[in-house]
């Protein structure tokens, strides 16, 4: 096994808790650290013994397909040592507190920790008490920094940059954690971020965010060069938003005739799960210009990535 071509980098940031917390230097650096990670993905044996040694602890308290199995497959080709953890089956079931079951994983010298969790700002709270390394996978509807990084990754692959182009973000704006990361990281980067979306699941003041709102798909839809469809997030509502599915996807459902109104070339975005026939259909799902699955295939370069420059910054404390 022989290292990756990776590029000689100084990365001192312990944790990854956000974009927002992120400078457009250190987005481009995981960036083009995950293209070097993701030439191993083409090599007949994909693993390198990047982090030999190190053990990465997995905290999902919430389900995940796509984060959970592509941390996990990532931490597998670096020949980390990881260990799986979710909350059921837990001691937390007895009363232990998040904060003691944290500091007795942590016992294990873990170095890097992932977190999933239903609250935002618990990978927060971890990363201020802990010494590992804290990721955060995905906090309640606040940020998902990694799934915005593969997105990024997956949109300059096909349009070889990201400032200057449109995207549109459609959906469930208000619960969606993967937006907030994505508008932070898009914004940063000198994209031009729509946001559309029913009223009722539109956040108050989101343009202060930099992004242009709207309420008319098919006008933000126009001339976009990436369109970004985001799951309706029911388990999050308390009480309904809109009067049914099928008036939903007929008034924010992506369609391939609506999708005419986007540049020709335009791409079709999807962090899933997704509701086929709900905000998009099947069509356009599996359609010629959805990349889709190349997010889900990208993200365990990305995740390589974002674990290798956090390990360094491991080293750089011993
Ligand atoms: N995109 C995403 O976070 O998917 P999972 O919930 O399956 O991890």
């Amino acid at each position: 096994m022989s290292e990756p071509a990776i590029p000689e980098v100084t990365w001192t940031r312990k944790d990854l808790l956000g974009i927002a917390d992120l400078s457009s230097e250190e987005i481009e650096l995981i960036l083009d650290t995950a293209e070097a990670f993701q030439a191993i993905a083409q090599r007949p044996i994909k693993k390198v013994p990047t982090l030999r040694g190190k053990t990465v602890l997995n905290l999902f308290f919430e389900p995940s397909t796509r984060t959970r199995s592509s941390f996990e497959l990532a931490e597998k080709r670096l020949s980390a040592d990881a260990l799986n953890f979710s909350g059921s089956g837990s001691a937390l079931s007895k009363g232990e507190s998040l904060l003691d079951t944290a500091r007795n994983l942590e016992a294990m010298a873990p170095d890097l920790v992932i977190i999933r969790h239903q609250h935002p700002g618990v990978p927060h709270l971890l990363a201020d008490r802990l010494d590992s390394g804290v990721i955060n996978a995905g906090d309640g509807a606040h940020e998902h920094p990694t799934q915005a990084l593969l997105d990024a990754f997956t949109i300059r692959q096909h349009k070889k940059r990201l400032a200057g182009l449109k995207v549109t973000i459609v959906g469930d704006i208000e619960h969606s954690r993967v937006v907030r990361s994505n508008i932070h990281l898009l914004v940063k980067m000198g994209a031009r971020v729509t946001v559309a979306g029913p009223r009722t699941m539109m956040p108050v003041a989101i343009e202060k965010l930099g992004v242009q709102v709207s309420y008319d798909f098919d006008e933000a839809l126009t001339d976009a060069d990436v369109v970004m469809m985001l799951r309706v997030q029911l388990e999050r509502h308390g009480r309904s938003l809109f009067p049914s599915t099928r008036e939903y996807f007929q008034v924010f459902g992506l369609t391939q005739a609506r999708l005419a109104r986007a540049k020709a070339d335009a791409i079709v975005m999807h962090p899933g799960p997704m509701n086929r026939g709900v905000e998009i259909a099947s069509a356009v799902a599996d359609g010629e210009t959805s990349v889709i699955l190349e997010q889900v295939a990208n993200g365990v370069a990305v995740r390589m990535a974002v674990l290798y420059l956090l390990s360094l910054a491991q080293q750089g404390k011993s």
